[in-house]
């Protein structure tokens, strides 16, 4: 979010309690859908019991494409009746429909295509966006020192450093990560200019000359007469961030503790998200936040059963706003890593060449192996009575060439005689629940559905949060977030 104009937050805390209190109540009485778990779909009945009648019939009707776009359908596109008014609640309270975010920062990314022997093009995509989003951000707010919080690999910090001219911080607990992230910063540092160069000359459709001795020369001369920024200052910090982490200490010991500083965060797992909004919160001189969260599951919420119900409110990292503290609202573990899946992701894949990629890269597909599962828990619980949960059966999915390899080997983990269970009787089992499949595969792709929504409560808590705190209340400078 900027503030480029006003130094203001792009909307008034009483409209993001709104919106946050809007989404809050679209998905309570959703949780106990949200937080299923589709291997237990027939012990537990969860067609019955979770899925409104009027809504299930709605659900079995639609042709299979139209089913599995279901998560990212406009209203109009499905029919009159339950699920179009639930496709416009949703759409009303995910974050893209909720009326709260402001339209992001003008930026072009660089995109520099030889930049790809370093990194995967989805990571390329993800770190030349962000890098670019920051770069326009810290340039607005006169900020030249930023804090990269669980740097990895350090892709991101890199190009803040070499692409934007930015000194960098690069926080990351893993040792392997913080190593490997100093040697991906000394190989594309050496290669810098030659994939700067050879860049800019595929972007304009060139073949990009051969490195000779000549080609050297006249980039060292070109180099001279060109006005891109001095690279910037990378300094690997091995750390794990903590609630207790102070950023101003982090800071002044590794970098300038009189600078303004940037804090941002590309796919902050679990609580380092929270905590860096923390961390901005306490430091005065932090003056622009950006963070991309991820692994939402890895939260500790206060206010689910009694595990986190005795840590300090710093330590656990939903709910943060004051109405959802108020109302002790809780989301659950499974609508949690839910809201993972979502999101704009979701429609951004409408146009994919066939619904079966669409799903598969999505929403990981309905695939057979979704009812395999649910057929061995019935197995399990007429064999065993009480299925064990401390046995996982793992990604089979992955190594099982069909219904039957599957059974056995996930058979083979649990206390019986698995060789003695025969093929016959496990398709007797495939074939006597069959009914059920296809209710399954609705029931997923609605579960789907719910993601942005978990994912819009999870990210306006933080906003709320953030901008409860008086430092941003106030309409201060460091209201730029
Ligand atoms: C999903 S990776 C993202 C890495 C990098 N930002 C990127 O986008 O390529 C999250 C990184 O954060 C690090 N991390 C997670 N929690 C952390 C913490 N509390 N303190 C420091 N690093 C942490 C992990 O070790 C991991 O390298």
């Amino acid at each position: 979010m900027s503030g480029e104009d006003t130094m203001r937050p792009p909307v008034s805390l009483r409209r993001v309690h709104e919106a946050l209190l809007g989404a809050a109540a679209c998905l309570e009485p959703l949780l106990p859908l949200a937080n299923s778990c589709m291997v237990s779909f027939i012990t537990e009945d969860q067609w019955r019991r979770l899925v409104p009648g009027p809504l299930a019939a709605a659900l079995l009707q639609l042709p299979a494409e139209q089913l599995l776009r279901l998560p990212a359908a406009a209203p109009d596109q499905l029919p009159a009746g339950p699920l179009r008014q639930l496709a416009e609640q949703l759409g009303r309270h995910r974050l893209s429909g909720c009326g709260v975010l402001s339209p992001p920062p003008p930026v072009s990314a660089a995109a520099l295509p030889l930049m790809d022997q370093f990194f995967s093009d989805k990571k390329l995509h993800e770190v030349d966006r962000m890098a670019a989003t920051v770069a326009h951000l810290a340039a607005t707010g006169g900020v030249g020192q930023v804090v990269d919080l669980g740097s990895g690999k350090g892709y991101l910090s890199s190009m803040l450093a070499l692409q934007h001219g930015l000194d960098v911080l690069a926080v990351e607990a893993n040792e392997v990560h913080s190593h490997g992230a100093q040697k991906v910063n000394a190989n594309i540092k050496k290669s810098w200019d030659a994939i700067v160069s050879r860049s800019a000359a595929l972007q304009i459709g060139q073949q990009p000359e051969r490195r000779s001795r000549k080609w050297k020369r006249q980039q060292r001369s070109q180099d001279r007469s060109r006005h891109r920024p001095a690279p910037g200052r990378l300094t690997p910090v091995d750390q794990l961030v903590t609630s207790g982490t102070h950023l101003s200490e982090l800071v002044a010991l590794h970098g300038d503790g009189y600078r303004p500083v940037a804090v941002v965060g590309l796919h902050t797992c679990g609580d380092l998200a929270v905590n860096s909004i923390r961390m901005f919160n306490e430091m005065p001189q932090a003056s622009l936040l950006v963070n991309v969260g991820c692994c939402y599951h890895l939260q500790r919420e206060r206010f689910e059963g009694q595990f986190w119900a005795d840590l300090d409110l710093q330590e656990v990292s939903f709910p943060l706003s004051r109405p959802l503290l108020e109302r002790r609202f809780a989301l659950g573990q499974q609508a949690r890593g839910l809201a993972a899946q979502a999101s704009e992701r979701i429609a951004s894949y409408q146009r994919a060449p066939s619904p079966f990629l669409y799903y598969r890269a999505v929403l990981q597909a309905p695939s057979p192996f979704l009812y395999y599962r649910a057929v061995l828990q019935v197995f399990l619980q007429d064999r065993l009575g009480t299925v064990p949960t401390d046995i996982m059966v793992g990604r089979l999915a992955r190594k099982a060439r069909d219904y039957l390899d599957y059974m056995h080997m996930a058979l083979s983990k649990y206390p019986l005689d698995h060789r003695a269970v025969s093929d016959a009787e496990l398709l007797a089992y495939h074939d006597r629940l069959l009914e059920h499949r296809p209710r399954l595969e609705a029931f997923s792709v609605l579960r789907s559905a719910l993601a942005p929504l978990v994912e819009a409560v999870l990210l306006l808590d933080r906003l709320a949060f953030l901008m409860e705190q008086d430092s941003i209340e106030d309409g201060s400078p460091r209201a730029t977030i």
